[in-house]
């Protein structure tokens, strides 16, 4: 059995718009860690991790559904038979529908789901990956949240209801496990897109327009938001420079939501009059 430091990425095929659970689980390869890609998507899975080792790294995909405590079970030991230990969990699969109708129309099935699917899931993952995060000295859970949480959506108010409490279940974490060695924080992302959907995008002219009056009016730092920021973020907060934070939120979303955008257009709209 290998005793190289493990880490845990659901959803780490990153099959999804964004792709950061690709990108954070090559950025846990490229930082010497085993990557566990926990995922439901086999093929993308499987891409995924082939990528990791044909570049040098070293990571392995299992078939789990992190909604079923059964197949957490065993992953996790299915993991565990490769390297003994685990020493960093990433919280990221999620999912939500493309958009929900107004809250009294929403169904209970659906409320029901998205709660289970970026709530529930963690709570579960976390119950049956902590003894063995105990096991080790230094251990760190990594949330992936949302701005979703930090403000009002419109059709979108399970999940972010969901992300909400993900952010609390952070800092109870932080709180009940900090003084036994596990650190753990919440990286909270604005709208965030794989490069290649980007690209397409772009060739779409309505999406283009949408995403140019999109930046125009709520983003502060330059570029759109990608996997490959998320990992970069996800690296600092798995990593030894952040091991002084714990039960902390990160926002990183290009500033949309730090600044009073209505605000700002209307003061550029004045400057150019
Ligand atoms: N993309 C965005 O604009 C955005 C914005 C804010 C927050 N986030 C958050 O960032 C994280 C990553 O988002 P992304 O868009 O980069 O996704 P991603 O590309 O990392 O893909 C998510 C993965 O989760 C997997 N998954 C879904 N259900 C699962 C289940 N039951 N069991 C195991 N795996 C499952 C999917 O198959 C997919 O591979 C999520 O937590 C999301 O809520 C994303």
């Amino acid at each position: 059995m290998m005793e190289q430091k493990t880490a845990i990425v659901t959803g780490g095929a990153g099959a999804s718009a964004g792709g950061s659970g690709r990108y954070i689980s090559q950025r846990l390869a490229e930082m010497g860690y085993f990557v566990a890609v926990w995922d439901v998507q086999d093929e993308a899975g499987r891409k995924a991790v082939h990528k990791i080792n044909e570049e040098g790294g070293c990571a392995a995909f299992f078939h789990c559904d992190v909604c079923d405590e059964g197949q957490v079970q065993q992953a996790l030991a299915q993991t565990c038979a490769q390297t003994g230990r685990v020493d960093v969990l990433v919280n990221n699969a999620f999912w939500h529908a493309d958009v929900q109708p107004p809250l009294h129309e929403v169904t209970v099935e659906d409320w029901d789901r998205h709660m289970e699917l970026n709530l529930r899931c963690h709570f579960l993952v976390c119950k049956y990956v902590i003894p063995l995060l105990l096991n080790q000295p230094e251990s760190v859970i990594l949330n992936i949240g949302s701005t979703g949480a930090r403000r009002g959506e419109d059709g979108y108010a399970a999940y972010s209801a969901a992300k909400a409490g993900l952010e609390s279940l952070t800092r109870s974490i932080a709180a009940q496990y900090g003084r036994s060695g596990i650190r753990c924080n919440c990286l909270v992302p604005g709208l965030v897109l794989d490069q290649d959907m980007y690209a397409a995008l772009a060739q779409v002219p309505a999406a283009k327009a949408a995403f140019d009056r999109i930046d125009r009016h709520t983003l502060l730092a330059r570029g759109h938001g990608t996997g490959a920021e998320v990992a970069d973020a996800a690296a600092f907060l798995v990593s030894d420079a952040s091991r002084w934070m714990t039960g902390e939120c990160l926002v990183l979303d290009g500033g949309a939501i730090s600044h009073n955008a209505p605000w700002a257009d209307n003061r550029a709209a004045q400057n150019e009059t």
